[in-house]
């Protein structure tokens, strides 16, 4: 409460009887104490009259000194982080087995004066029962190893001991118990196995074993199980983030011995959410597809090993089929340092692995908290992260639940001053975000139309701290917001921002040179933006500081393992919880969205030229192709120059608004007032509409739930970003006449952007 008087300036004086030393000591605490709440009070006291002296902005609390992201800065603690974090890792968090952490989530968000409920979902989850992987002879039966299957229980870390860890598991794998040869595959890229056709050596009925990396693990499943293989073994090479890397877990941050990555394997690229409710909320009544309906799962067995599990198949292909090496140059791994030479078999032996999991509807639940803007209540920022974890989850993706509390607690306390932002700020704590993006997906689905006409942008952040590097996707118009913000938030133990460091990092990107401006990723999947940006077009961006891969998705990515090698005293926790709350409350309450159509209209540029490169790539008779393959892209050229030209145009209409009015609207006269806030209005829905231009009802051939023309995951690539999708796709398929009309489509569509940007 905003105190009328000072009662607390003066402090009471000693009561009598206080001349022990320990009472006088005990008094000076108390007085100390005193003081502080005191001086508190009086800066309420002063900041409540500058509001109250500022209702000439509609009702607002808002002073123009006021400057609420400024103040948000000094809130985040790392001691509340180490706190949150500690919380989330006490326990596993599986998709649907974990209702008391979405109930803690809830309640710690209200308890910061925030309302906040819990929404429930009902997608179709599997989950581990029996699982082998054995090695044998298939004359004599007899059984020459059998994989553990099991993480080492860490002397030290509780979390490893947690009797409730997965085994080897993959979400969303399908049932089966199958035998046969085994043929290694290095990554299971689609180059991979098209080598390995090439080199003679067929996958037909056998099991594959595949590494980890270069393509998403659903992707890797689905290819071996066109060229008719029987199951899928992958596991985690050390030379991608074991022993080859750096030193191991618990003696360093890389993946130790018994180590093996879980993780989904639906067909992400597809469709995202719960595979029984495409593009529809998985609500208790809603209708389903049956399971055999799905087109994103896959239909044979597989399952995650260690590279100690892997070392003894490893060993069982010695001398048969090709050596690795000859059928690709990166098809060895790191084990050659344990003797092991990689060779393509198939196999003498037999393998048989069994995945028994259990599939059921099961419920999940998302936490979807709100504050009310003041001014545009109908206009809201939505902030997100997933709260579902494999096992503990310190870094994927606890670090970033522990960041949204502490925001939560930010945002309270401005509250508590008197703030109130200007749009709605809505956050979304998801549930099962790892089996398939649900409780995003669902929540996107279920409440798309008023998303449509009120969302202004999406902030996610999946894992906030899993190493030191700044790595961030978003959409172009958001760029000149994320540089702004990330100069005022400090690089953790330096004299740089956040901004300084990623524009060094960003060098490796860019040739080796430090570019002109950091590097900002197009969004392709992987996380919760998904749905937002994808399918519904709404801007968004997603970003984390990153670096170690060692413990994704094993019990060792928990609290001591971030505790002791990433973040010991919780500096990037704390650098992650400024940025994302500037961000959000900059989004929810600049008078004028800081989103810059021109920033989108010179990157389109940029991405045409991508397409252009990469279709050019895909014929094989490049005869006389410079003319023609420029013909292919006139429509788009012409209106992207439209676009930009119509970006400009916007900005003069902004310029002309802060010269004549200031984007503050604070004048006497009324008509001048309605006016600016006019023009403002328009302006503001201009540049967070702009990316629900790109939607395009149609979807994209083929995954028709992704609707955006510029950038979806790629059919072959699984998260990274596919510019131009339709375009790319039909050109790798040859297919001509399609790509003309896509093209003709796309530029209608950028041509519409153009028109509207222009509407006033
Ligand atoms: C759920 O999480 C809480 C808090 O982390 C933990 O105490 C509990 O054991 C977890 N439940 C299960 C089933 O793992
Ligand atoms: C799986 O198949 C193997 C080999 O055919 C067989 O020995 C085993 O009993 C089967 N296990 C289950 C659980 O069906
Ligand atoms: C399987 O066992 C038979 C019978 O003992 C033996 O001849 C054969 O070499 C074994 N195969 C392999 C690959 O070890
Ligand atoms: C930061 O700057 C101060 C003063 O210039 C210097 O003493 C300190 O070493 C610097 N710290 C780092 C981490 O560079």
């Amino acid at each position: 409460m905003l105190g009328e008087k000072q009662p607390l300036i003066t402090t009471p004086p000693a009561p009598a009887g206080c001349e022990s030393e320990k009472c006088q000591r005990m008094y000076k605490r108390i007085k100390v104490g005193l003081l502080a709440i005191a001086s508190a009070a009086l800066a309420l006291h002063v900041l409540g009259k500058v509001f109250k002296g500022c209702e000439h902005d509609h009702l607002t609390p808002h002073t123009p000194d006021f400057d609420a992201g400024k103040v948000f800065l000094s809130f985040p603690s790392t001691k509340h982080l180490r706190e949150n974090l500690a919380y989330y890792t006490s326990g596993t968090h599986v998709a649907g087995i974990n209702r008391t952490q979405a109930v803690y989530t809830r309640d710690y968000i209200q308890a910061q004066g925030i309302d906040a409920e819990i929404v429930e979902y009902y997608p179709w989850m599997n989950y581990p029962v029996d699982q082998r992987v054995a090695l044998f002879n298939a004359t004599t039966s007899e059984v020459l190893f059998e994989a553990g299957l099991k993480e080492d229980v860490i002397p030290g870390d509780p979390a490893s001991e947690d009797p409730n860890n997965l085994p080897a598991f993959h979400g969303y794998s399908a049932n089966g118990n199958v035998t046969g040869q085994l043929v290694y595959a290095n990554y299971g890229s689609l180059d991979d196995f098209k080598a390995l056709k090439a080199a003679g050596i067929s996958i037909k009925d056998k099991v594959v074993l595949v590494r980890y990396g270069e393509m998403t693990r659903g992707l890797k499943v689905y290819a071996a199980g066109l060229d008719g293989a029987r199951g899928v073994l992958i596991y985690s090479d050390p030379a991608d983030d074991g022993y080859v890397q750096g030193p191991v877990y618990p003696e360093g941050p890389w993946r130790p011995e018994s180590s093996f990555q879980r993780g989904s394997v639906s067909l992400i690229q597809i469709y995202p959410g719960d595979p029984l409710t495409p593009g529809y909320a998985a609500t208790k009544d809603a209708p389903r597809l049956d399971p055999n309906e799905a087109t994103n799962l896959n239909r044979i067995p597989s399952l995650p090993l260690s590279y100690r599990d892997a070392e003894p198949l490893l060993r069982a292909l010695k001398g048969q089929g090709k050596l690795a090496k000859e059928v690709g140059d990166n098809w060895v791994g790191g084990l050659t340092s344990k003797g092991v030479e990689y060779w393509t078999g198939p196999s003498e032996l037999s393998v048989n692995l069994l995945n028994q999991v259990e599939y059921k509807i099961t419920p999940i639940q998302n936490v979807i908290a709100r504050i009310e803007g003041w001014s545009e209540p109908n206009r809201a920022v939505i902030i997100g992260n997933h709260r579902d974890a494999w096992c503990a989850g310190a870094s994927d993706p606890s670090s970033g639940s522990a960041a949204m509390l502490e925001l939560s607690r930010g945002l309270g306390k401005l509250l508590k001053l008197g703030w109130r932002p200007r749009r709605t700020i809505i956050l979304g704590s998801w549930d099962a975000e790892e089996y398939s993006l649900i409780g995003s997906t669902e929540w996107v689905e279920e409440n798309q139309k008023w998303l449509n006409a009120e969302a202004v942008a999406y902030v996610n952040v999946d894992g906030a701290v899993g190493g030191s590097e700044y790595a961030v996707g978003g959409s172009p118009v958001l760029k000149h917001l994320l540089y702004e913000a990330t100069k005022q938030v400090p690089y953790p133990h330096s004299n740089q921002t956040v901004y300084d460091v990623w524009l060094r990092d960003s060098a490796k990107y860019a040739g080796g040179v430090k570019p002109e401006k950091p590097i900002v990723f197009p969004l392709g999947s992987g996380s919760d933006f998904t749905a937002f940006m994808s399918h519904a077009g709404i801007s968004s961006i997603d970003m984390g500081f990153g670096g170690y891969g060692g413990s994704y998705h094993s019990n060792y990515d928990s609290f001591n393992w971030m505790s002791k090698f990433v973040d010991p005293d919780f500096k990037f926790h704390q650098a992650m919880t400024r940025l994302w709350g500037l961000l959000t409350i900059r989004l929810a309450d600049d008078p004028v969205l800081d989103l810059k159509p021109t920033t989108y209209a010179e990157d389109l540029k940029d991405y045409i030229d991508g397409i252009e490169a990469y279709v050019a790539s895909q014929i094989p008779d490049k005869t006389g192709i410079d003319e023609t393959i420029a013909k292919k892209f006139r429509h788009l050229r012409r209106a992207q120059r439209n676009l930009l030209r119509s970006a400009y145009y916007l900005e003069k209409r902004l310029q002309y608004l802060q010269r004549v009015y200031g984007e503050g609207c604070q004048m006497s006269s009324g008509r001048r007032r309605r006016r600016c806030f006019e023009l403002r209005k328009s302006i503001n829905e201009r540049v967070t509409k702009l990316e629900r231009q790109f939607i395009d009802p149609s979807g994209i051939p083929g995954r028709e739930w992704y609707k955006h023309i510029l950038v979806s995951p790629g059919r072959w690539m699984g998260y990274d970003s596919q510019i131009f999708p339709a375009l790319a796709e039909a050109a790798e398929d040859g297919n001509w006449k399609a790509f003309q009309a896509y093209e003709e489509r796309a530029a209608g569509l950028i041509d519409d952007a153009a028109r509207f940007l222009r509407k006033f």
